[in-house]
C-alpha cells in the first residue's frame, strides 16, 4: 500500500501471543520500558501493538470507541503519549465487522467493531496517536469481494485522517483455506498469510488452527512475489522466547522470518527474556537482512522434504542465503552462487549467526543441525535477478 509507511517490514511487539485478553495499561507500559531498556527499540523494534480486549464493549453517547475503564483507566490517548515519549509507536487492534474475535474464545464479551463507523473510528485512532492498526476479520465466513471492499473502507478512512498509519489486516485465511491466496498489497501494508501461529515447530496443519513454524513457512514461501516496499506478507507474530521449541528451532524461526521479509513482531514477555531469546531477537545481521530497503522476500531456490534454500537479494547487491534443514538429522545443505543469481568466481560469505567470514569460489554449503537454518550474506561477483519467486494463483476480484 502506497501510504508512505511500512517501506520495510514493521518491527515491534504485540500483546496477544503471551497475554491474550489479560492486558492493561500497566502491563503495556512495563513492556514499553523493557523494549527500551533491553536495547530492542534501538535495534528497530518500535511498534507496541495492543491486541484484542483493550475495549470498553460499548461506544460512548457520541458513538466513539473507548478503552476499557478498568484495564485502561488513563485512556488510550495517554497510552499513546506514553509510548511516543519513549520513542516508540502505538499500535491498536480493531475488527471490520460487529464484534472482536475474543467473543469466540474467552470470557471477554468481544467488543464493538468498526462496521459502519469506519470514518469516525479512523479519526479516533488518529486523535489517540495511533501509528499502526491491526484489523482482524473475525468471522468464519465472507466472500473475497466482501473482504476487499470492507478492508478498503478502513484503508480509505485511515488515509482521510492525514496521519500515516500502518495498516495490518488479517483475512483469517478464509480464502487460503480454500486454495488461492490474494495479493493484498493494494489494500494493506501487511496481511496475514495463515491461521494463528503457536509455539510449536510443526502442528501438522497445512492451514488450520494452530500453525507451527514449519507449517507457516510452507504456506508463505510461495507468496514471495507479492512482497515489496509498503506491502509484505505477514506470517504472524513471533513465538521466539515462548518455549515449545528447541533453541535451534527458535533460531530457524527468526532466520526464516527475516528472510521472508516478514514483520518482526515479538510476542514474548520482554520483561523476562533468557539469554538465548535475547541473542535471537537482537541479531543485527538478520535484522539488516529483514529491513533491507529493496523489500524483497526470499525466493525459493531448493525445496524438498529435507531442505529448503532461500535467496533474498539485497540493496547493495549482496544476496542473503538461508540453508534450512527440514529433516530430523544433521545434513549438509548446499547451493551455488550461480543458483542465487550471482556471477563471478570469488565470493565472501558472512555467517549471520556467528559473524565468521569465509571465502568461496561459488559453492555455498553448510552442515546444518536438524531443523536448523544457516544464513550467509554473500558478497562479491555481480548480481542478476535471483530466481523468479514462485507464487500461487491470485484470487480474481
Ligand atoms: C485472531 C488473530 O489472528 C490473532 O492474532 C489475534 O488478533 C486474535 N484474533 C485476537 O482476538
Amino acid at each position: 500500500l502506497e501510504n508512505g509507511v511500512g517501506r520495510t517490514p514493521p518491527m515491534g511487539w504485540n500483546s496477544w501471543n503471551t497475554f491474550g485478553c489479560n492486558i492493561n495499561e500497566t502491563l503495556i507500559r512495563q513492556m514499553a520500558d523493557s523494549i527500551v531498556n533491553s536495547g530492542l527499540r534501538d535495534l528497530g523494534y518500535q511498534y507496541v501493538v495492543v491486541d484484542d480486549c483493550w475495549f470498553n464493549p460499548n461506544r460512548d453517547s457520541a458513538g466513539n470507541l473507548q478503552g476499557d475503564p478498568t484495564r485502561f483507566p488513563s485512556g488510550m490517548k495517554a497510552l499513546g503519549d506514553y509510548l511516543h515519549g519513549k520513542g516508540l509507536k502505538f499500535g491498536l487492534y480493531e475488527v471490520p465487522l460487529d464484534k472482536t474475535c475474543a467473543q469466540y474464545f474467552s470470557s471477554y464479551p468481544g467488543a464493538t467493531g468498526s462496521q459502519g463507523h469506519e470514518a469516525q473510528d479512523a479519526r479516533q485512532f488518529a486523535a489517540w496517536g495511533v501509528d499502526y492498526l491491526k484489523y482482524d476479520w473475525c468471522s468464519p465466513t465472507g466472500t473475497i469481494n466482501d473482504q476487499v471492499s470492507t478492508f478498503a473502507k478502513m484503508r480509505d478512512a485511515l488515509a482521510a485522517t492525514g496521519r500515516p498509519i500502518l495498516y495490518s489486516i488479517n483475512s483469517n485465511s478464509i480464502h487460503a483455506k480454500t486454495g488461492p491466496q490474494r495479493n493484498w498489497g493494494d489494500v494493506a501494508n501487511i496481511w496475514r498469510t495463515t491461521e494463528d501461529i503457536t509455539n510449536a515447530w510443526d502442528t501438522g496443519q497445512s492451514n488450520g488452527y494452530p500453525m507451527g513454524i514449519k507449517n507457516i513457512v510452507d504456506v508463505t514461501v510461495p507468496l514471495a512475489g507479492y512482497a515489496k516496499p509498503g506491502a509484505f506478507n505477514d506470517p504472524d507474530m513471533m513465538e521466539v522466547g515462548r518455549g515449545g521449541m528447541t533453541d535451534t528451532e527458535m533460531r530457524s524461526h527468526f532466520a526464516l522470518w527475516a528472510m521472508m521479509a516478514s514483520p518482526l513482531i515479538a510476542g514474548n514477555d520482554i520483561r523476562n527474556m533468557d539469554t538465548a531469546t535475547q541473542t535471537i531477537l537482537k541479531n543485527a545481521r538478520l535484522i539488516a537482512i529483514n529491513q533491507d530497503t529493496l523489500g524483497r522476500q526470499a525466493s525459493s531456490v531448493v525445496a524438498d522434504t529435507n531442505q529448503r534454500v532461500l535467496a533474498k537479494r539485497l540493496a547493495n547487491d549482496d544476496v542473503a542465503v538461508a540453508l534450512f534443514n527440514q529433516s530430523g538429522a544433521t545434513r549438509t545443505v548446499s547451493t551455488t552462487a550461480a543458483a542465487i543469481g550471482k556471477t563471478g568466481s570469488a565470493f565472501t560469505l558472512v555467517d549471520a549467526w556467528t559473524g565468521a567470514t569465509t571465502s568461496s569460489g561459488g559453492t555455498i554449503s553448510a552442515s546444518v543441525p536438524a531443523h536448523g537454518t544457516v544464513v550467509y550474506r554473500v558478497s562479491g561477483g555481480t548480481s542478476g535477478e535471483p530466481p523468479v519467486p514462485t507464487s500461487t494463483t491470485l484470487v480474481s476480484t
